[in-house]
């Protein structure tokens, strides 16, 4: 028996990363999943990788900041699979920059596809997930959302921008049968994070900042999304969970702090 069977789940972002290992891992715990992304070849073809490994997958091709499209996404959803459970609103993106050095519409294009999407997801979603008495939606922060690291203002904003919304929807929709939770994820092994990674100075240092001694892997990140979206977590709602492989519980001194000879840390 898998942990969504007989579940509808959207899962955005679907076509890389974070997103494509939760579509396939929510289709292996018995799904049917909604692939969707801007990038609508790529969502096809997780959603036929899915249908490859005997899941049920469709995709559909959507700007999450759009609200048309957004719309769209969940009408389709109803109309071809018959209902919606899940929400992983996970589709992100990041412009660097400091308050100065960031443009205006750099600051528009993160906050509309990190927040406004999240806003939009649940504006739709949840009148859907109604009408199956009640679903759980999952949106990726992350721990850029916890602490005002530099060099990327818009999306350490947006990040938090998040945990806050998603506590808002929760408290509005508890008495519906709705949950809704946050990830956030420290550094994930996927396409945007290899490039920045490219570098081993900069490799070594993410490395170094998780105490588990490496960075993460999207099915790590798939496996926390489908526990918040499982029935699994239902006495969770309103939730950020760090799966950050101990970057956050460390001081920032890291290695240094400890008191230990350089031979015995
Ligand atoms: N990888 C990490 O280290 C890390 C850490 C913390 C948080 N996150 C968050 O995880 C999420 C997934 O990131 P990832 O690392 O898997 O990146 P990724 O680039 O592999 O995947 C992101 C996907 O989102 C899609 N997308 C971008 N803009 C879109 C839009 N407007 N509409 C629809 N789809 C759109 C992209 O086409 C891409 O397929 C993001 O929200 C990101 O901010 C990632």
């Amino acid at each position: 028996m898998g942990q969504l069977d007989n579940k509808v789940a959207i899962v955005t972002g679907a076509a890389s990363g974070i997103g494509a290992a939760s579509a396939m891992r929510f289709a292996a715990e018995g799904a049917a999943v909604v692939a969707v992304d801007i990038r609508g070849a790529k969502a096809q073809e997780t959603a036929r990788a899915i249908n490859d490994n005997g899941g049920h997958a469709i995709a559909v091709e959507a700007n999450v900041a759009d609200a048309g499209d957004v719309e769209r996404m969940v009408a389709e959803t109803v109309q071809q699979l018959g209902g919606l459970d899940v929400l992983f609103s996970n589709a992100g993106t990041l412009r660097p920059g400091s308050v100065v050095e960031l443009s205006v519409d750099d600051w528009d294009l993160v906050m509309g596809v990190n927040v406004r999407s999240v806003f939009l997801g649940g504006k739709y979603a949840v009148p859907a997930m109604l009408e199956r008495g009640g679903g759980s939606i999952v949106n990726t922060a992350s721990i850029s959302g916890l602490h005002g690291d530099g060099g990327a203002v818009v999306y350490a904003a947006s990040k938090a921008a998040v945990i806050n919304l998603t506590r808002a929807m929760a408290t509005d929709h508890s008495a519906d049968g709705i949950r809704v939770n946050a990830i956030c994820p420290g550094t994930i092994e996927t396409p945007p994070v290899k490039r920045m990674m490219s570098d081993p100075a900069v490799l070594k240092v993410n490395i170094d900042a998780h105490s588990m001694g490496r960075i993460g892997q999207p099915e790590e990140i798939a496996n926390a999304a489908l526990w918040l979206a499982s029935d699994q977590s239902s006495f969770v709602t309103g939730e950020h969970l760090v799966v950050d492989g101990g970057l956050r519980s460390r001081s920032p001194l890291g290695r240094l702090a400890d008191p230990r000879p350089a031979h015995k840390r």
